[in-house]
């Protein structure tokens, strides 16, 4: 019988398969690192085919180290990076450009000029919940209509295809047949409104986007097509999932009551609230975006997303050298001299929410003859708790403007649900429960992302129940850390770090 659920995570700077038996328990991994390409400041690329070729790799090898056969496989999931960027020629299936990741800032002065202009800032708030920023696609998109000879006309005829990750992937796992999306990818590019659930022609236009080149947008459950036999053992195994990596995070989290809060600690970390059916516009420069969609029915999040937080780590590592591998930084950390206030501002890649300063650069505050490896090891771990604190702070401030809202247990604080690389650290996860003044539990299965793609082949495929039902649950504490930090000293510590973020913005205000 077919009841195992293989989950395809095509992150930004790895790609794993995870197969998951029908109780949503992962049986084997594969993972392959991808190499990233920096062609200029600031700008950030990877290249399709390996993209692709890691992607097949790990499906392969996570069903022959599960000792399973495509047979058994009930159907595949794709959870991806988002935002990043790819255009491809319908016919070959080859990508005109590489891919312009997330994390490039190349468009930043086209979304600066949109930016000055309110009409312009208005309509994209309203209809995409985003605001004009080149993390999203819309930019870099037009960039390489722009940038590569003769590609608007030929999108215009419908011979190239515009796609996220999961787009790309699906094309070519489908051997070419299948040209669509999901919702909550759909919701990333910033030219698709998310209250109606179809692409905007005004946002089309205004970034002269042929709709031709378009992906059609499915639920996140779905049947996406069958895989090309030739890739998988000479079997057409179902596609039956598909969400942007946060957002299946945040199924493989559980989050499936409006107030429920997960943070994932990637390269970068994206902090997503339920909001349930309706959108919340945020008031403090937080995303407005499609947490799932089901059955034709969207369910939203707020959300907060910062650029660096893993990649602090690797800094240490590659860039200074500071430790040989990134499980050593919370160690280094805590021998750290507990009386120096050194603070890191990783604006490596400008900074995103609340602050959303495409031109701010990382800094380093408060360095004394005294600092050393350990006390810059903290600053880079402290700085994603607190990039974390801000994000939670501006939520709670969008909640509490809003009627009905789901509130946090009174004396308790919200509870934060977090997962990804870095929550390993009990160091670091205590220092975030810290300064949060709330409970932060970390669950067993740590892949919450592949779970959530699984989880969604798997509803897809019938052996699971859908997240409105009460019962459904697939998530178990690790453990809860509780804030043990005298709130005043926290608060002390949080100013501390505004007033560092204030002296890094580009514009200060
Ligand atoms: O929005 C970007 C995000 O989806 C990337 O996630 O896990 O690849 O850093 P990750």
């Amino acid at each position: 019988m077919a009841d195992l659920l293989l989950a395809l995570d095509q992150g930004t700077t790895s790609t794993r398969a995870i197969l998951f038996g029908p109780d949503l328990l992962p049986r084997a991994v594969a993972q392959r690192e991808l190499p990233q390409h920096y062609p200029a400041p600031a700008w950030v690329e990877h290249e399709p085919e390996d993209i692709w070729s890691a992607s097949l790799a790990v499906l392969r090898e996570a069903l022959e180290r599960g000792g399973a056969g495509p047979r058994s496989v009930a159907g595949i999931g794709i959870t991806n990076q988002r935002e990043t960027t790819l255009v491809w020629d319908r016919a070959t299936g080859r990508a005109i450009h590489r891919a312009i990741v997330w994390q490039d800032r190349r468009t930043a002065g086209a979304c600066a000029r949109l930016r000055d202009d309110g009409q312009a800032s208005a309509l994209i708030a309203e209809r995409t919940g985003l605001l004009p920023d080149p993390y999203f696609s819309a930019t870099k998109l037009a960039w390489i209509l722009d940038g590569v000879a003769g590609a608007r006309a030929a999108a215009e005829r419908g011979d190239l295809c515009f796609g996220t990750v999961d787009s790309f992937l699906l094309f070519r796992l489908t051997g070419g047949r299948v040209h669509a999306t999901d919702a909550t990818n759909a919701a990333r590019t910033m030219l698709f409104d998310i209250r109606r659930g179809a692409w905007d022609e005004d946002l089309l236009r205004l970034f002269r986007v042929p709709a031709a080149m378009l992906p059609e947008v499915r639920d996140c459950a779905a049947e996406f097509g069958a895989t090309d036999p030739a890739l998988l053992g000479g079997v057409a195994v179902p596609v039956r999932g598909m969400a942007g990596d946060q957002q299946a995070a945040t199924l493989g989290q559980a989050c499936f009551a409006p107030g429920m809060v997960k943070a994932t600690y990637g390269t970068g970390c994206f902090a997503l609230l339920n909001t349930g059916t309706a959108p919340v516009a945020s008031r403090n420069r937080l995303l407005t975006t499609i947490a799932w969609q089901l059955g034709g029915r969207r369910t939203y999040a707020l959300e907060g997303a910062i650029f660096v937080a893993g990649a602090a780590v690797q800094w240490l590592r590659d860039g200074l050298g500071l430790i040989a591998e990134a499980r050593e930084a919370g160690a280094l950390a805590a021998r750290a001299d507990p009386r120096q206030a050194v603070y890191l501002v990783p604006a490596f890649a400008g900074l995103g929410a609340p602050w959303w300063d495409a031109e701010a650069r990382g800094a380093l505050f408060g360095l004394t003859r005294g600092t050393g490896r350990a006390e810059i090891a903290r600053a880079a771990l402290e700085s994603v708790a607190y990039q974390t604190a801000d994000l939670l702070a501006a939520m709670e401030a969008d909640l509490a403007a809003m009627p009905g809202a789901v509130p946090a247990a009174p004396g308790q604080g919200r509870v934060l649900r977090v997962d990804g690389g870095m929550v390993a650290s009990d160091w670091t996860m205590q220092f975030l429960a810290d300064l949060l003044g709330a409970p932060v539990d970390r669950p067993t299965v740590l892949e919450t992302t592949a779970l959530g793609a699984a989880y969604l082949a798997g509803l897809q495929a019938g052996l699971r129940a859908g997240p409105d039902a009460a019962a459904e649950t697939h998530w178990r504490r690790d453990r809860r850390f509780l804030p043990a930090m005298a709130r005043e000293e926290a608060e002390r510590r949080l100013a501390g770090w505004r007033d560092a973020v204030r002296r890094t913005l580009s514009t200060p205000p």
